[in-house]
């Protein structure tokens, strides 16, 4: 008798996380039935914006309502995928929600995505005195502009096979009104009869969440390097980050401004790239594409890939990526090739002559072949002059001078000495 009772005390005294066995369980006096409570108002989303903070965290948008948005774009993590592989890193590839999928690109930041014009061919103007102005395609969203601008873009995931899985918009807006605070938002913002119509209901869902996407959450400008333009941070001179701040933006030393500035020096709201598309001879990340089980030979044609380009010029392009908070979202590149800054650093450096940088610190190896070696920008490639070790270091510490505030605490603590 005994031993039968023992085991139920235990487990009662376990559920409250106290561990005494004194509970007793006494016959329960039965209550009046309570009054039915009239049923609580449903939340109604007010703004695009607020619609699309809860519809970029929601998972039901996925198959088997196991990821969303942020699940690639984390949101504690520079609004990137912070998922590791088997190996412990950071995946370079994300993890589609069936559990086996994988793409073939490094999931890039959604943050200050916003400030990406739509997709366009176009001119802009260089701050780096030695290259004359960019004219070719500019802007769009994903790595090869084929979604023109962020509602464009939102309305992908969802329905990508190797991503949120769904098999239509139809199923996608289904899943949306199984949620009646949904029902009642859509229909409030973006019109009573909006879910009579299939495709104008997932366009809402594309608009919502792109609004969102706009919010000062994800272009907070908190960095050292905002600070300093309003006096709140100094370059203290002498210091690696402030030598680095002069390299990045000189016009002789090295040649990152040619594609990795937007606004003349010290202009407000810079974000780090101008958006053209370059090739810059990313070799193809053989061990990330064997974990993902795909094939080794097809390289990524980055700009080509848009449905509207059919210049082989433009094959092995890749948009240039912001480098706010490039600190905190290694790995780098389309494919998350590289793991650290300083290896992206004198990946650049091999281009130029005479550079002692021909091996890859990663892997110990000498750099491999670019995999579409006929379109690599070495005009402005080549452009700039050898960088010594501790002019290496110093261009990694300014770029960590562009973390957001709140990353910060996730800046790699390597014993690099910045400021
Ligand atoms: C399974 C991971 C995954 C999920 C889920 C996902 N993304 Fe992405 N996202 C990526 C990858 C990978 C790319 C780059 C793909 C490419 O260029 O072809 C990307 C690109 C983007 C870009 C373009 C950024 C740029 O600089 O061009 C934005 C914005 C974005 N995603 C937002 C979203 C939104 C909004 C959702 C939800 C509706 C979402 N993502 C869901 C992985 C994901
Ligand atoms: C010809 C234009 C060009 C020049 C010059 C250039 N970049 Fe880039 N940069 C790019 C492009 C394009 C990519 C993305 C390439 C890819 O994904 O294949 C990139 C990627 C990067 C990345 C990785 C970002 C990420 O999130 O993956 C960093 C860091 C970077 N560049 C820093 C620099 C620095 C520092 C310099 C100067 C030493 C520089 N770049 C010079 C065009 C350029």
């Amino acid at each position: 008798m005994l031993a039968l009772v023992f085991p139920i005390l235990v487990l009662v005294g376990g559920c409250d996380g106290n561990g005494s066995s004194n509970t007793v369980i006494t016959p329960t006096i039965p209550e009046p039935e309570p009054e039915p409570e009239p049923e609580p108002p449903r939340q109604v989303f007010e703004t695009p914006e607020a619609l699309g903070e809860s519809l970029f965290f929601d998972t039901n948008l996925s198959l088997n309502r196991t990821q969303a948005c942020a699940t690639c774009h984390d949101p504690d993590r520079g609004f990137t995928d912070g998922r590791l592989d088997a190996n412990g890193d950071v995946s370079a590839f994300s993890l589609g929600d069936d559990g086996f999928s994988f793409g073939g690109r490094n999931a890039p930041t959604a943050a200050y995505a916003a400030f990406t014009p739509d997709f366009q061919f176009g001119s802009q103007s260089r701050f780096n005195s030695q290259q004359p102005d960019y004219v070719g395609f500019i802007g769009g969203q994903f790595l090869d502009g084929r979604a023109v601008d962020l509602k464009a873009q939102a309305k992908g995931p969802p329905i990508a096979a190797k991503e949120m899985g769904m098999p239509d918009a139809a199923a996608v807006v289904e899943r949306l009104l199984e949620d009646p605070s949904y029902e009642a938002s859509f229909q409030a913002l973006y019109g009573e009869s909006i879910f009579d119509d299939v495709d104008a209901a997932y366009d809402a869902m594309g608009d919502a969440i792109a609004a969102y996407e706009r919010t000062e959450v994800f272009s907070t400008f908190t960095s050292k390097y905002d600070k300093s333009l309003t006096g709140d941070y100094i370059y203290a001179p002498d210091t690696p980050a402030a030598l680095g701040r002069a390299l990045f933006f000189s016009q002789q030393f090295t040649n990152c401004a040619t594609c990795h500035q937007l606004r003349p020096n010290s202009n407000r709201n810079e974000v780090f790239t101008n958006f053209g598309y370059h090739n810059i001879g990313v070799p193809v990340n053989e061990t990330a594409r064997i974990a993902a089980n795909i094939p080794l030979d097809a390289p990524d044609e980055g700009l080509f890939g848009h449905p509207d380009v059919d210049d082989p010029a433009e094959r092995g392009k890749f948009k240039v990526p912001t480098l706010r908070n490039v600190a905190v979202t290694s790995p780098y590149m389309h494919n998350g090739v590289f793991r650290r800054l300083d290896t992206v650093i004198r990946f650049y450096d091999q281009f130029l002559t005479a550079s002692e940088n021909t091996i890859n610190p990663e892997t110990g190896a000498p750099w491999r072949e670019p995999p579409i070696p006929e379109t690599v920008a070495l005009t402005e490639l080549r452009d700039g002059r050898l960088l010594e070790d501790f002019e290496i270091d110093a261009l990694v510490c300014f770029l960590r001078t562009l973390t957001d505030e709140r990353y910060e605490a996730l800046i790699p603590e390597d014993g690099l000495v910045c400021d």
